[in-house]
């Protein structure tokens, strides 16, 4: 078998796995549909079949652009809470870190760090920790945009003196033989001498892997929070002509076809 024809999983990294089973987990919580949608100009209204099929049912209809009618509007210039109410499907495993995160008494920039720790999965899984970064870096403190960074590699190695074991799902999903890729490794070595390692640490430590649909928690606790250490751009985020604009423009509307 070449590995065209092999299933997905196998042809996957195992590091890569880890990323698609945690997003799998955060989806089943809170599933926003972006799926492909063809638009039907012509009678204004909505179908929700795959591209494929619609082309069938539908010949010479339309790609939708612009808003996708199926998710909320967003304000013309969204701030960040825009996004966590109207955007972001894993909201409910963010708000239970960043809710643990509070309790334990840690610094607000450790908090908002993981508050925000996997939202770029809305829009990448594989290295979800570098490109989560690269996200926020233009609006958070340097320090949490490392500690969104590196939490991805340092969830794969125990620090048992700061509250962290290796995590039981990751032995029962990968085996106990499993080593993370050399660079993840490599990783590991360099944040481990970091003077900003604990802060990376405590995101890996609050991660918890929670993914509690009943779990009681609320994004407003977190708006003070926010206000005090996210620059909220004026032009809204996605309309500030930043090096990531395009990213937010690409979680505002997800399925935009061109
Ligand atoms: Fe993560
Ligand atoms: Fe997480």
């Amino acid at each position: 078998m070449n590995v065209a024809q092999q299933p997905k999983s196998q042809t996957m990294t195992l590091s890569e796995r880890a990323d698609e089973l945690e997003h799998q987990m955060e989806e089943e919580l809170e599933r926003v549909v972006t799926k492909s949608l063809l638009f039907n100009l012509a009678d204004g209204k909505v179908a929700y079949d795959s591209g494929a099929a619609l082309n069938a049912k539908y010949p010479g209809k339309y790609m939708l652009m612009g808003d996708d009618p199926r998710l909320p509007k967003m304000p013309a210039k969204p701030t960040l809470l825009d996004y966590f109410r109207y955007r972001f499907a894993s909201m409910n495993h963010l708000l239970q870190s960043a809710t643990h995160a509070l309790k334990a008494g840690l610094p607000e920039k450790t908090v908002l760090a993981c508050l925000l720790h996997d939202v770029v999965q809305e829009i990448i899984k594989v290295d979800h920790g570098w490109w989560g970064a690269q996200l926020f870096e233009p609006y958070i403190s340097e320090k949490a945009a490392f500690a969104i960074r590196y939490h991805q590699a340092l969830r794969f190695y125990a620090d048992p003196a700061n509250g962290y074991e290796y995590p039981d799902l990751y032995r029962r999903i990968f085996g106990h033989d499993y080593r993370p890729e050399p660079y993840i490794e490599a990783t590991y070595q360099m944040v481990r001498k970091h003077k900003w390692y604990g802060e990376a640490r405590m995101v890996t430590v609050n991660d918890l892997y929670a993914f509690d649909p009943n779990a009681q928690v609320s994004l407003d606790v977190f708006v003070d929070i926010i206000g005090r250490h996210f620059k909220q751009p004026k032009e809204g985020l996605g309309y500030d002509n930043s090096p990531v604009a395009h990213m937010w423009r690409t979680i505002e509307r997800p399925d935009a076809p061109l």
